[in-house]
């Protein structure tokens, strides 16, 4: 496998609206969208859609959506022996609003994701020892994001520990045992405790955030581009981001992370830093159309440069 996503699948219901309704508020939006999502979802369909071997190790309920999901998986053509069905719970939703602007809200109501825990990573070592990358956020049970990470250090397994959703008193484990670690501006400021939303700040966290023990630490600022730093090489770089018009940036930091794991996994004659890059041009290709997995792009619609 080159990569394997040990992760979320939700359900997004997204709405369009002018603005973000106020407490209290009924407004009128002007479309409203069903579609694939999940953080860890979207990260393996991104991945997938580049051209590699990839499979989702996740939990859905008995239900409609969670039928859908593994469909879409497969019609995507993501491995999908190692996703898991449960009756004790629903198929994880998301309740997205998406601002003219662009921004997002979201109200995730997590279902059997959370009922994805260490059990079925430790199910799924053989998988995670022959994966070339293992990618985790935190959007499923915590002990299964700690457990692929433990698992891919034993085995020596590229790991990306992606952050999200922010969460707040992440145990030491998470970050000595994460290769690379991703944040965005909320979630390093929630790990570091310090402001985040310029790159000189960016810079500053970059530092706190190795010092907690992950090899890499990458902070996106989302078009205000990207910081990364490593313990060998501790000077942070920043990568800036290509300006486009946001229509709908719901799971573009998911497509960041799914197109670098494809990268990390694909390309090892690349440079980090291209990597990056990369990654972030395919990320901003998705916020310029709506609906997170229906905006990324397929390695055939994109740039030959960017596989070269
Ligand atoms: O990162 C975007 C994702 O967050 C959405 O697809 C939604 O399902 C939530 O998990
Ligand atoms: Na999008």
């Amino acid at each position: 496998m080159d990569v394997t996503v040990v992760g979320s699948c939700n359900m997004d219901l997204s709405t369009y609206a002018p603005r973000f309704p106020k407490p209290g508020e009924t407004m009128t939006g002007h479309k409203y969208v069903v579609g694939f999502g999940g953080k860890g979802a979207n990260q393996c369909v991104s991945a997938v859609r580049l051209g590699c071997k990839t499979a989702m190790v996740g939990k859905v309920g008995n239900d409609d959506n969670g039928n859908r999901t593994i469909d879409n998986f497969k019609s995507n053509g993501v491995t999908t022996d190692y996703m898991t069905i449960t009756d004790q719970s629903s198929t994880g939703v998301a309740a997205i609003t998406i601002a003219d602007t662009g921004e997002n809200s979201i109200v995730i109501v997590p279902g059997a994701n959370l009922l994805l825990t260490a059990v079925d990573v430790t199910a799924v070592e053989d998988l995670i020892k022959g994966s070339k990358v293992v990618v985790c956020q935190l959007e499923v049970g915590l002990s299964a994001t700690l457990e692929t990470l433990r698992l891919a250090r034993k085995h020596n397994v590229r790991s990306i520990f992606n952050t999200a959703p922010a969460q707040s008193g992440l145990s030491n484990d998470f970050f000595v045992l994460s290769d690379i670690l991703c944040a965005n501006e909320n979630e390093a400021e929630m790990m570091t405790g310090l402001p985040v939303s310029d790159v000189a700040q960016a810079v500053t966290a970059i530092g706190v955030l190795l010092d907690k023990g992950c090899r890499y630490a990458i902070i996106t600022l989302g078009e205000k581009g990207t910081v990364f730093a490593s313990q060998e090489n501790k000077k942070p770089t920043y990568i800036p981001a290509t300006k486009v018009k946001a229509v709908d940036t719901t799971g573009a930091g998911d497509s960041f992370v799914g197109s670098l794991a494809f990268y990390l996994a694909t390309r090892p004659d690349l440079s980090f830093e291209k990597a990056l890059q990369r990654s972030s041009i395919i990320a901003s290709i998705s916020v310029q159309s709506p609906g997170t997995q229906y905006s990324y792009p397929w390695r055939k619609d994109l740039q030959p440069e960017l596989f070269e």
